[in-house]
């Protein structure tokens, strides 16, 4: 869209030179004389920019300016000001002008100044909308559940997104939804539009999730060719989310502690304190309490994390939540797979019911995608839906007609022959390959790479 800008000023002259001025550079702009002119165009329309000649004939500019905020707050205002009066200007600046010009002004150079503002401002713009997307795709409206425990837990949410710092411990089994909640309550909290950063500390070996999560000095060690600075530098003033904290070493854990406690931490390698503004998430899927009495997790770290613990539940302690998810993700995957698939019956959510769910909603979103994306009709049958072992019954004579020959094999060449032919039946298609074998696109990758397939 083309930008508006709004020019005041008593000079006739003026007015209309700016004005022929900026629709030659394809703005669109509106002309006021007076302050009264100005306030009763804002008042109707949206503009992204204003001129203000600082001197008018019936209202003085800065209480034109601060009108202005009121009407469009943000709005980016540029004065205009005879040189004899710069005082005023500062002034203006400190209520919130983004720039002035003398007169007599140069046209290049205020052209370059409202380009400037302009542009900044789309950026603004853009990285305000990207957040509010963000906000909506992460915030609590996607806790999908109405049983007592989930309403809980999003009063829980709430509450706890309005302190900034509070640090939470969030204890469940694996697949009932911590990594969703923690974002919540980053997405639900003032830091929404700073970083929120995660990593699992069972993903990498110790030294390098030391260097990940604190960051190293230059020459910390033979690969540190660089400074690199870690997780909690880049997280500063949002969330850090660390998954699986429970398997962390206790060396690293007394580390993490000195954050939570001082908000310091030394990078690897280096003597300088690094102060950050950071809220830590952690989350585990072990029994904490077990991994306490074994040593394996340090109580001192317990207590300062769990200050807010939140025990999700699994999905089998609360299966009245059952049919609004299994329908939240059925909406989904009908969004993604071009479908439209009914609304589950209450025969199949029976099914469903029956089931313990060992993989707790992410079990059920699996289930879930595959009967979307194999079911023949647009309603669901019992038979469409296979849980557990059935799931497992399915696939199994397939393993079966594989029998290790008498003289035995190499088992990277059935591998790489196997990864051959998902390639050539699915032409190439990764993802599609990934699922025939079970595995991940990134396990796939991996193993082309290894393998030298070129597709
Ligand atoms: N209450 C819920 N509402 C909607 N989706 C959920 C809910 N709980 C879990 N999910 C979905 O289930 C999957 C697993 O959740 P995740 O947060 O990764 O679990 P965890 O971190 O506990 O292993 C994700 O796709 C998540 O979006
Ligand atoms: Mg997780």
């Amino acid at each position: 869209m083309t930008p508006r800008i709004l020019v005041v000023d008593d000079e006739k002259l003026i007015r209309w030179s700016l004005g022929e001025c900026f629709r030659k550079e394809g703005f669109q702009v509106e002309l006021a004389g007076d302050g009264a002119a100005a306030a009763a165009f804002l008042e109707k329309h949206d503009v992204d920019l204003a001129l203000l000649d600082l001197r008018l004939p019936d209202t003085d500019g800065i209480q034109l300016l601060k009108k202005a905020h009121d009407e469009i707050p943000g709005l980016p205002v540029i004065i205009i000001t005879a040189f004899s009066s710069i005082d005023s200007a500062v002034e203006a600046m400190r209520c919130g002008a983004v720039d002035y010009i003398t007169k007599p002004f140069n046209m290049d150079e205020l052209m370059i100044s409202v380009r400037r503002v302009l542009d900044t401002e789309s950026i603004r713009q853009r990285l305000s909308s990207h957040i509010n997307e963000e906000k909506v795709r992460f915030g609590l409206g996607n806790i999908v559940g109405e049983s007592p425990k989930m309403i809980d837990i999003r009063r829980l949410v709430r509450r706890i997104a309005r302190s900034e710092t509070t640090s939470i411990l969030l204890l469940g089994e694996s697949g009932t939804g911590k990594d969703m909640i923690a974002r919540a309550i980053h997405y639900e909290s003032a830091r929404a539009d700073k970083p929120f950063m995660n990593i699992t500390s069972t993903a990498l070996p110790e030294t390098l999730l030391e260097s990940q999560i604190f960051g190293h000095e230059k020459g910390a060690f033979t690969d540190a060719r660089e400074l690199k600075k870690g997780l909690f530098e880049f997280a500063d003033g949002g969330s850090v989310y660390l998954d699986e904290i429970g398997d962390m070493q206790p060396a690293l854990q007394a580390k993490l502690l000195r954050v939570l406690e001082d908000r310091a931490f030394k990078r690897v390698g280096g003597t300088d304190d690094i102060r950050v503004d950071v809220r830590v998430i952690a989350a585990t899927n072990r029994n904490i309490h077990e991994a306490m009495k074994t040593g394996q997790f340090r109580e001192d770290l317990f207590y300062r994390l769990s200050a807010v613990p939140i025990v999700v539940p699994p999905l089998r302690e609360r299966k009245e939540d059952l049919p609004a998810l299994a329908n939240h993700f059925l909406q989904l995957y009908n969004h993604e797979f071009h479908r439209d698939i009914s609304p589950l019956s209450t025969e199949v959510v029976e099914k469903l019911s029956t089931y313990n769910w060992p993989g707790n909603v992410r079990e059920l979103r699996n289930v879930i995608e595959r009967a979307a994306l194999l079911a023949k009709e647009d309603t669901l049958m019992e038979s469409d839906v296979m849980l557990g072992t059935a799931l497992l019954g399915h696939i199994q004579p397939a393993v079966a007609c594989f029998r290790l020959p008498e003289e035995g094999c190499n088992m990277e060449e059935v591998e790489k022959m196997l990864l051959q032919q998902a390639l050539e039946r699915t032409q190439g298609n990764r993802t599609r390959a990934a699922e025939l074998l079970g595995m991940t696109r990134d396990q796939i990758r991996y193993k082309m790479e290894k393998f030298d397939l070129n597709v």
